[in-house]
Order: C-alpha cells, then structure tokens, then sequence
C-alpha cells in the first residue's frame, strides 16, 4: 500500500510518517512538504535511510507541482495533514491560508479523482465548530461556525471535501481533531512556546484571562486515530477526535511549571487573541463505537514525556526561536503593544 501523506515535514504528520512506517512493514509513504517556516527535516532524520518512506518538496497549491507527483506514483490513500495552522498568524495575514487551506486542497481533490486515488482523508479540526459555552460537547453535526480566519478556511476545505465526494463519488473523509501536543511542535504553539520559555526563564504570555478551555490529546493518540479512519473510515463521513482531556490554559502552563519547577511569577497575562474561542471539547463517541478507537495516553504522563522531549531536544528549538520565528513572535507581540522576553 503507498500513501501520500502532506504536510509530513510538520508536526503532527512527521508523527504519522514515523507512526506508521513503525507498525506497518507492507506500507510505503510519499512526504510531499513545501518546508514553510513551519516544516523541518530535521523531524524526519531518523527516517532518511528508511527504503519505505520518499520525500518530495513542493506545492500542494501547484498544480503543476501535484500534478507531477501523481504522475510519478501510484497511491492507494492520501492523507491531506499540510496547512498554514497558526492562529495568531492567520489574523496578521490570511493569504497564505486560502492558498493552501483551500486552493491546495482542491488541486489534491482534482488530483486524486484524475488518477483513482481509492481513499482521500482530509485532516481538519474541532475549530471550525466555533466555540462551545459553559457545558456541551462538539458533535460531529454541530454547526460550523469558525470564528477566526485559520479555522474558516479550515471549514471552507470541508465544504469542498463534501462537496467532492457528493458530487464526484470520490471516496473522502474528514477527521476533526482536538489540540495536539508532544514531540516535534513548533514552538510558537501554546505547550512548546510555555516550555521554551520556561527553560531560558522568560515570561510566559497567557492570552487574557487564560480561562480558554482546549481539549488536549497526545500526538500519538491523534496518529492512532487518523490511522483508523483511514483503514475502516466509512466514505464520506466525518469522525471528531479527542482524549476527553478539555483543561483551562492556565492550568496547563501551572502544570508545565510544575514539571519544570519554575515559578509562576513568569506568567505574564496579556491582551486577549482576537475572536479567541472560549471553550472546546469534543464528543469521539463516534469513532470510538463505530470504529473502536479510543486514546491511550493520559495527558499528565503525556505532558512530562513532552516537557522531557523538549530537555532533551533543546538544539532543535533554540535553532527555530533564534531564525524567522523571531521575527515573527516580535511582530506578534509588537501589534499588541506587548513584549513577553
Ligand atoms: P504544522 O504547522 O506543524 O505543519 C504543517 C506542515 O505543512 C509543514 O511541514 C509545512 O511545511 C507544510 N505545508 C504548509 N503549506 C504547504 C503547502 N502549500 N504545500 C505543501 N506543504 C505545506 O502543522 P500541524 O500542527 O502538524 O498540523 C497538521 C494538520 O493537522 C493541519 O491540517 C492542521 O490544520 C491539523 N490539525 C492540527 C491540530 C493541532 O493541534 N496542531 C489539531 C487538529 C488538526
Ligand atoms: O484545536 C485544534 C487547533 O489547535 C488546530 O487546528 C490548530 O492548527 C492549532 O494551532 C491549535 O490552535 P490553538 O489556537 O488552539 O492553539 P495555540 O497553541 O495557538 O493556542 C492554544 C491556546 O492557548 C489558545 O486558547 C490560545 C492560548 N495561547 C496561545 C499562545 C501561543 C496563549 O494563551 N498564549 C500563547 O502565547
């Protein structure tokens, strides 16, 4: 089975890449990563010499890139994980989102009915749901309702992977998946950016009240999933993803500190992220009776193995903080009128 899995130089996917190759001998994974700010070899060293795993740079919003890459490989399954994911940033500059969020995606939806692709699996997320009030869950037949422009395009993508599999008979799914942590994230994310700071003992920004509840599941437990759903998923369904973990961001960075043993005089609240959504927690009943998935990891245990990662792995994101991300997080604080190292 050969899967094209994008965006495999990022975060979550790079965990796919080495998820799967570890479980599955019979399998073989093209990487198509444009390597943005956000995608780094340096998470995929370990697979270089691994004869099942191929990397290939380019574009999924060129068609000409894409085209190429199917013209050159046969796939049984897509997994769509590449995306412009920053939140913060998508309010600075939504550009590059409806590039890739949107465009991209239906040039991979052109591109996989042209060639007979069996399985597309389009990974999206529990924000374009909006926000939830004090109680509830997100089903998967909540209405959309993104407030922010990254969790709009992130919806109007769905709406096209709807739209194709209505229309076109092509075989897709979408997978909405709570906040992800563990190895590999880049830190300008919420748990990285805490532990970083907390290491070198710099203040540690918390967006208003800190009170914002996300769901948080470990990486791996997201991997397991998207696996899931692309072996049994039922053509176009829709599958919600989380570890039954939704906790207030203040207590999350509380926690850091405390593995850490740093104090919480490092905390620094600042101005609100606009159209900051208050509360996410998902309802998984769905995959988790129709398909038999369930997370394995708990979030305290997840969280040290974390923290630990980034001790371990201090190179990794000395080098992303002291590059363009530097700039960026300047820039970001610069609008708010707020400096945070
Ligand atoms: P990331 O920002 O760490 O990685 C994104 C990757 O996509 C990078 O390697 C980047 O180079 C690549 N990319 C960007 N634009 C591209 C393009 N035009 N062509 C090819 N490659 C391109 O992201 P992540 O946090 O790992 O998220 C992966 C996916 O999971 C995204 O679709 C995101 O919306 C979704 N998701 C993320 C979370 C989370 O908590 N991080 C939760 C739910 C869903
Ligand atoms: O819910 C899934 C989504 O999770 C994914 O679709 C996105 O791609 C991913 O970036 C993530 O979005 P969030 O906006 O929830 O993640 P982030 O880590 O940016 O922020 C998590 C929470 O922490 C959020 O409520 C904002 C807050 N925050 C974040 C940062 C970076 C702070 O308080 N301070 C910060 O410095």
């Amino acid at each position: 089975m050969q899967i094209l899995v994008t965006g495999g130089a990022g975060f979550i996917a790079s965990n796919f890449v080495r998820y799967m190759l570890e479980r599955n001998p019979d399998i073989s994974i093209v990487n198509f990563d444009l390597l943005t700010y956000a995608g780094n070899l340096e998470n995929l060293a370990d697979l270089e010499k691994n004869e099942h795993h191929v990397f290939v740079r380019g574009d999924i919003c060129s068609r000409q890139d894409v085209e190429a890459l199917f013209s050159e490989h046969q796939f049984d399954a897509v997994a769509n994980f590449a995306a412009q994911t920053h939140v913060d940033r998508s309010l600075m500059d939504v550009t590059p989102f409806i590039n890739t969020n949107v465009l991209g995606v239906q040039i991979l939806l052109d591109a996989c009915r042209a060639n007979g692709v069996n399985r597309y699996l389009q990974v999206s997320t529990d924000e374009v749901y909006g926000s939830l009030g004090a109680t509830g869950l997100f089903t998967e037949t909540s209405p959309i309702k993104p407030n922010n422009p990254y969790s709009a395009t992130k919806a109007s993508a769905d709406f096209l992977v709807r739209a194709a599999h209505e229309s076109h008979g092509l075989d897709a799914v979408i997978t909405r998946c709570s906040n992800n942590f563990g190895p590999y994230q880049f830190p300008e994310k919420l748990i990285p950016l805490v532990i970083a700071n907390a290491m070198e003992d710099k203040r540690i920004p918390v967006y208003g009240d800190g009170m914002q509840v996300r769901d948080w599941i470990y990486v791996i437990d997201h991997c397991s999933a998207v696996e899931t759903v692309l072996r049994k998923g039922k053509p176009g369904e829709i599958y919600n993803m989380g570890a039954h973990k939704d906790v207030p961001n203040i207590e999350v960075v509380k926690s850091i500190l405390s593995i850490l043993n740093k104090p919480e005089s490092l905390i620094e609240h600042v101005e609100d992220r606009p159209g900051h959504d208050r509360r996410y927690a998902m309802d998984s009943s769905k995959i988790e009776t129709e398909l038999g998935w369930s997370a394995a990891h708990t979030f305290g245990n997840a969280l040290e193995t974390t923290v630990n990662w980034y001790l371990d792995n201090r190179d990794w994101w000395e080098r992303i903080r002291t590059g363009e991300y530097a700039s960026y997080y300047e820039k970001l604080y610069g609008n708010r009128g707020k400096h945070c190292s």
